[in-house]
């Protein structure tokens, strides 16, 4: 949030802007744009009902942790434990809906000739919302491949053309080694072709809205600040200040799927105004 110096009677007071005025200051920011990011992180799902990768996990696996589970390691001391964990996510992931959010970021592509997404989410929903140019930065839950890599990097394996059960990660069809995510876990390097667009989509664009991330995890913690050093107006969402919070020039605080609609319609009667 941004504060404003009220001057009253010689009284000086610091006014919080109200989220409307903040999110008119944020669509000026907006105007002329060619190339939109959207950079977004597990926040922007989190209405969907899929919990953020530093909530507590629910239920039963609740007494993990997923930084424990989401490593090469865990996956070569227990293929089982981390392959469960992974369809029950992806179960989960099958069974939600983009949220008003993700659906905010596609009528982005109505308004500006450019729209690209850097997603660090690996739930799909940009993509099942209708965004027509997503990075996946940290993969697809919902896509699996050969843990070898036996035919390239990466070895795609069609699930349903094996069979599997939820609790057993399947042999590759090709090689029968472990079949697994096809996502990036840590300590494990992003796809280079995702990491190279990203950086240099980050390096020309005019905005970059930033959504539902911490800002914690690298790379992808860096490309706002790429695209703050290339000149890009950053404006971040998100109930809370976190890692990008220092450099958005405008930071609108509350959940994204009230947030992202009510700047949408700004940017739309903004339109409507310089068109008239
Ligand atoms: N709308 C927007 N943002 C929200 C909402 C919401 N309704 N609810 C929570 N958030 C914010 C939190 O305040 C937090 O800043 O979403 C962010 C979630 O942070 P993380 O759980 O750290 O998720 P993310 O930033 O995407 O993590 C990055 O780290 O764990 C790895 O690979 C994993 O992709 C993940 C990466």
């Amino acid at each position: 949030m941004r504060g404003r110096l009220a001057i009253d009677g010689g009284v000086c007071t610091i006014g919080r802007m109200t989220l409307e005025a903040e999110i008119a200051e944020a669509a000026r920011l907006f105007d002329g744009a060619q190339l939109v990011a959207v950079a977004s992180g597990a926040g922007i799902s989190k209405e969907s009902g899929v919990p953020t990768f530093r909530d507590a996990q629910e239920g039963l696996w609740a007494r993990y942790d997923p930084q424990q589970l989401a490593t090469p390691e865990a996956f070569r001391r227990n293929p089982d434990l981390v392959w469960s964990w992974y369809m029950y996510r992806a179960d989960l992931v099958g069974a939600v809906e983009p949220n008003a959010g993700h659906y905010a970021v596609v009528e982005l592509e109505e308004l500006f000739p450019r729209v690209v997404v850097l997603t660090q989410n690996v739930d799909g929903l940009h993509i099942r919302a209708g965004s027509t140019d997503v990075v996946e930065l940290h993969g697809s839950i919902r896509r699996f491949k050969c843990s070898a890599n036996c035919r390239g990097d990466p070895t795609i394996i069609d699930l349903s053309a094996i069979e599997y059960t939820g609790e057993t990660a399947p042999p590759c069809p090709y090689c029968g080694a472990r079949v697994r995510p096809d996502v990036v876990w840590f300590g494990e390097a992003l796809p280079p072709a995702a990491l190279e667009r990203a950086f240099e989509v980050a390096s020309r664009c005019d905005v970059m809205l930033v959504v539902g991330t911490s800002g914690i995890v690298q790379p992808a913690a860096s490309l706002p600040y790429r695209a703050k050093q290339s000149g890009a107006a950053i404006v971040e969402v998100n109930p809370q200040p976190g890692g990008i919070t220092p450099i958005a020039d405008v930071f609108l605080r509350g959940p994204s799927g009230r947030v992202l609609p009510r700047l949408v319609a700004a940017l739309r009667a903004r339109r409507r105004k310089q068109t008239r």
